[in-house]
């Protein structure tokens, strides 16, 4: 029985996780820095990301947004750019195959997108937990 539970719980803990290996190497960096941060840091968390993905701040423009203001509560679905009205493909790499797979898109886009919500940058902690966050979708 005790070795039937410790197999099974393997692929669970594989498949709840599974960034490609350009993107893993990436959060296994903001995990090192996360360190730096907090000496008491463990994983990431997608609770956490979700607070961080959900909630309205006075961002760029004056504006209260959130990140769901242009990627749409629902992260299967279309966004639309608050901004300029343009559509964005949904966000969760379920439903679209191009998420999360380039480090280059996924640093370019997280900075920008902490400064319309937050007007700064987000932190190690922040970027790792927001993306274990949009893997859960
Ligand atoms: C003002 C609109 C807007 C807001 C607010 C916004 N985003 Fe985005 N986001 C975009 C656009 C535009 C793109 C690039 C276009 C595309 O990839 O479809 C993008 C792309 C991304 C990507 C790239 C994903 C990939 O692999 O292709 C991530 C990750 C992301 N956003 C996360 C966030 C997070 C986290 C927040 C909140 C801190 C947020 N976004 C808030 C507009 C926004």
């Amino acid at each position: 029985m005790k070795k039937f539970i410790l197999v099974s719980l393997i692929p669970l803990s594989v498949f709840a996780n599974n960034f490609n290996d350009q993107i893993q190497i990436y959060i296994d960096q903001l995990k090192v820095e996360a360190k730096n941060i907090d000496p008491n840091f463990n994983d990431f968390d997608s609770k956490r990301g979700e607070e961080i993905f959900t909630s309205k701040h006075i961002g760029k423009k004056g504006q209260e947004i959130s990140c769901t203001s242009c990627h749409n509560l629902d992260l299967t679905q279309e966004g639309k750019n608050v901004f300029t009205n343009k559509v964005i493909k949904p966000l969760s790499p379920t439903a679209n195959k191009e998420r999360l797979i380039s480090v280059k898109e996924v640093e370019k886009w997280l900075r920008r997108n902490f400064k319309d919500v937050y007007l700064k940058e987000g932190n190690a902690i922040q970027k790792g937990d927001v993306l274990y966050y949009i893997n859960t979708k």
